[in-house]
């Protein structure tokens, strides 16, 4: 009996169409001799659908999507499964019952890469793919995630961040304070986000004031960190959970001017990977920056209990000295093409990834999540004001 797989994907997210691609290249290369597909499409508005016609890049790019049923997940539970079904219309409308065994969200940004639908899969109670509320939502905040990495001792470039709101009441301050902690070039980007959305690279205090300007349409908590000019990147991708991690090549993005933008990464191109960005797998570095970035890698993963397979990013500056920039917990393209080249094919990947959401969730099941003391037998409690 094939599992069914649900696939959700879309979202309210800057990264909305990203997330569409990846979805369809994880639909198109999962083992469909053992999952069948379940597509679950989130539009601009947040509302959920099915339907067949979303399996097909075609009916993305002539808006030609058809038959689509609005549906809504709900904890309805018989032999063990959940189920989604069409909202309702009136006395007579058919409920269609779909059972769901396990989902995959592939979400990039916010609402969906960033803990908030993990949360919900949570409140399900479903196996789900990928990193939970805690990894998702520390991976996706750029401060928070520095944070974590600071405690780790994990080498990376000095920074500054501020609320929206205290630009928009002293900007004057905001400017000085970047100025007195950081050196020009600096890059301001929104704390939460992806794809390069929002990110400007600013050599002066004109620029930099613009920069922030255009951060602050994205997110309200806007980080400033110092530049690295010139810089290589270097990124690798981590699979598992807990300590039980493989580590994939690592890759040197290619052909990118002042940084690696959104239009680097998704419109100019290089065919060959499916993805707009140039790559060159592996990266041309030595053996032994090769296993610093390994080691700086996991230790990020395991920082914020990520599970599943996230792909993190390195600086190198001109003295080859390495910074990790950030961990993505949903990648793009699931980074299919980091693993292919260690043998680890696409449908493996996904039957890989599919493999881990499911012991992970049985192993949940270990806790215990009551408490039997009959607390409210105890006559006393109700005349005393108990700390709960
Ligand atoms: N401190 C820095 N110094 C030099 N270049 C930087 C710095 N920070 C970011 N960049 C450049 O900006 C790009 C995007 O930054 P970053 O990876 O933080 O953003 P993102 O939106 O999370 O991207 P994605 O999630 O798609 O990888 C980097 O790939 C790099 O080219
Ligand atoms: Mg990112």
């Amino acid at each position: 009996m094939k599992k069914k797989v649900g696939v959700i994907f879309g979202g309210r997210s800057v990264e909305h169409e990203v997330s569409v691609i990846t979805a369809l290249q994880v639909m198109e290369n999962i083992d469909h001799s053992k999952y069948e597909v379940i597509p679950i499409f989130i539009n601009k508005e947040g509302k959920w659908f099915t339907g067949e016609s979303l399996k097909d890049i075609k009916n993305f790019k002539n808006k030609t999507l058809s038959n689509l049923k609005e549906i809504i997940v709900t904890p309805i539970y018989k032999d063990n499964k959940l189920y989604i079904h069409p909202e309702s219309k009136g006395l007579f409308g058919k409920k269609i019952l779909e059972s769901i065994d396990i989902f995959f969200p592939v979400m990039h940004g916010t609402y969906g890469e960033d803990g908030t639908l993990q949360g919900l899969l949570e409140l399900l109670n479903v196996p789900y793919v990928g990193g939970g509320v805690l990894s998702s939502s520390v991976g996706m905040d750029k401060v928070l995630m520095k944070d974590v990495f600071k405690a780790h001792n994990l080498p990376m470039v000095n920074h500054m961040w501020f609320f929206r709101r205290r630009w928009h009441e002293s900007r004057e301050d905001i400017l000085k304070e970047v100025e007195e902690k950081l050196e020009y070039p600096v890059f301001v980007k929104p704390a939460n986000l992806g794809s390069s959305v929002g990110i400007t690279k600013a050599k002066n205090t004109v620029e930099l004031e613009d920069a922030i300007e255009i951060a602050i349409r994205y997110d309200r908590k806007i980080i400033v960190e110092q530049g690295i000019d010139k810089p290589r990147e270097i990124n690798i991708a981590v699979l598992g959970y807990d300590d039980k991690l493989k580590l994939s090549l690592c890759e040197e993005p290619l052909g990118w001017q002042e940084f690696l933008s959104y239009e680097d990464k998704y419109i100019k191109g290089d065919s060959k990977s499916g993805k707009g960005e140039k790559r060159q797998i592996p990266a041309d570095i030595s053996k032994d920056k090769i296993e610093k970035i390994q080691e700086i890698a996991k230790s990020a993963f395991m920082a914020i209990d990520c599970k599943g397979n996230a792909r993190i990013d390195f600086l190198m500056d001109n003295d080859e000295k390495i910074y990790i920039n950030e961990i993505n917990t949903i990648p793009g393209s699931i980074a299919f093409y980091l693993w292919e080249p260690t043998g680890i094919l696409f449908k493996d990947l996904i039957s890989e990834l599919i493999d881990i959401a499911e012991k992970t969730y049985a192993e949940k099941t270990e806790n215990m999540y009551s408490y039997d003391v009959d607390l409210f037998k105890r006559k006393e409690l109700a005349n005393s004001a108990t700390k709960i």
